[in-house]
């Protein structure tokens, strides 16, 4: 309905990028973007309506967002029409709008659209070779001022080429070092490099991409302290391990992954360098309190279990060991464990003990005759401790353990 909208509004409308891309190769992407050769604007209120979708609309750029009933959005973006003059003073020359749309894009894997007017509907539009480029599975800028003009697509290029199995074209490749010779990554503010960093900790095995980032040198261009020696391999390795047990679980609950690549990256880096590169990602301090403070507890975690381990403790010892840490903390103290029976341990109290209530409530309690105050909340934790460690099971035998 999109290509009836623009036909009857007298607008070329094309699906591009990473949705075209996607579709070439195979797999699943539910991000639409169109580009609509036209008013972009006021096309995408009128498919709204059509679709019975809200419209978020970004005048400045031109662009707008239809939010479907579903929650599924689609992109919608102006090409302009731009118009070059020739050196020689030669008449104006318009571009078509949709190729220039295309040109401004990273890689010729990304610069793919797709007609869907009636009258052209399913015509591929591919005018820098991205089919040839996907078929040969290859990496490739669109002209040589790419990375200058967009250092962000440095670490762009690795993560399509880790994500896809790709690799980087030769050509583009120089490119990328010739702009790290320029040093162009200086001029990048923090956010947009963490930003780029984050996508990367999203993907399935971020791993390999920080590998070659070290390679080629971005890491240290982003700070000299960041590199990935054989020890922070190995604890990324394992915060690897550990975030693709998490996620077999489906559990409702999301985790912050850049919580554990950071707490990975920052592991063997001191207080005042950890701070340090903190800032370059301009972090706020909300967020590098965070960080510092699951360092610490996660410290005193480890050797808060070794201990208990080695004195044979309880359960419920584990448990109010491990009970202040959040979810990041826990899962990032698995991948540091070594032994293997500790780290079976966390996953247990992940996995089990953590979500353990007791059998009866302050409410239980009140009826009990007691009267409430800060007394409840010990006697609910010794419930609980008793529950986890099989003491006082049910609810008759708490409440004679209360009554006791
Ligand atoms: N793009 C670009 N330069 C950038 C970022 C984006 O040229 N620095 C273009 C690319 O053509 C890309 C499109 O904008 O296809 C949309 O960007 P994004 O959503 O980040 O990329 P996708 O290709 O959809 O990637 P993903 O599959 O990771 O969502």
């Amino acid at each position: 309905s999109a290509g009836h909208q623009a036909r009857d509004m007298g607008y070329q409308v094309y699906c591009v990028g990473g949705f075209v891309r996607d579709i070439l190769l195979g797999r699943s992407n539910l991000d639409v973007d169109l580009v609509v050769e036209g008013d972009g604007i006021k096309f995408a209120r009128a498919l709204a309506e059509k679709l019975d979708a809200r419209v978020r609309e970004h005048q400045k750029f031109r662009t707008a967002v239809i939010i479907c009933a579903d929650g599924r959005k689609i992109d919608v973006a102006t090409a302009r029409l731009e118009y070059y003059e020739h050196p020689a003073a030669l008449p104006m020359v318009e571009l078509s709008s949709i190729k220039m749309d295309l040109y401004r894009r990273d890689f010729s894997i990304n610069a793919l659209a797709v007609h869907l007017n009636p009258q052209n509907m399913g015509r591929l539009v591919d005018f820098f070779g991205g089919q040839r480029d996907l078929k040969d599975k290859v990496i490739r800028v669109l002209h040589s001022l790419s990375f200058v003009e967009d250092p962000t697509r440095i670490v762009r290029a690795i993560r399509f080429e880790q994500r896809f199995g790709f690799r980087i074209g030769a050509q583009t490749e120089k490119l990328i070092k010739n702009a790290l010779e320029l040093n162009i990554f200086h001029q990048l503010s923090g956010s947009r490099i963490f930003h780029e960093l984050q996508m990367i900790f999203e993907e399935d095995t971020p791993l390999p991409c920080l590998i070659r980032m070290e390679n080629y040198g971005l890491l240290k261009h982003i700070h000299p302290m960041l590199k990935l020696s054989s020890n922070v391999k190995n604890i990324l390795t394992e915060t690897e391990k550990v975030i693709n047990w998490f996620q077999l679980l489906y559990l409702e609950e999301k985790i912050d992954k850049w919580i554990l690549y950071m707490l990975g990256l920052l592991n063997h880096i001191n207080e005042v360098q950890a701070g340090i590169i903190m800032q370059r990602f301009n972090f706020s301090q909300k967020k590098t309190r965070h960080i510092f403070s699951l360092r610490s507890q996660i410290n005193s975690a480890m050797s808060s279990i070794s201990a208990w381990h080695q004195d044979q403790g309880k359960l419920s010892s584990l448990y109010f060991i491990l009970n202040p840490l959040p979810l990041e903390g826990l899962l990032f103290l698995m991948a540091r464990v070594q032994k293997e029976e500790l780290r079976k341990y966390v996953s247990h109290y992940i996995t089990h003990l953590r979500d353990i209530q007791p059998q009866i409530s302050g409410r239980d309690l009140k009826k009990m005759g007691l009267t409430p105050g800060p007394e409840f909340g010990r006697i609910l934790k010794e419930l609980k401790a008793a529950q986890i460690d099989g003491v006082a099971c049910d609810r008759q035998e708490q409440k004679e353990w209360v009554r006791q």
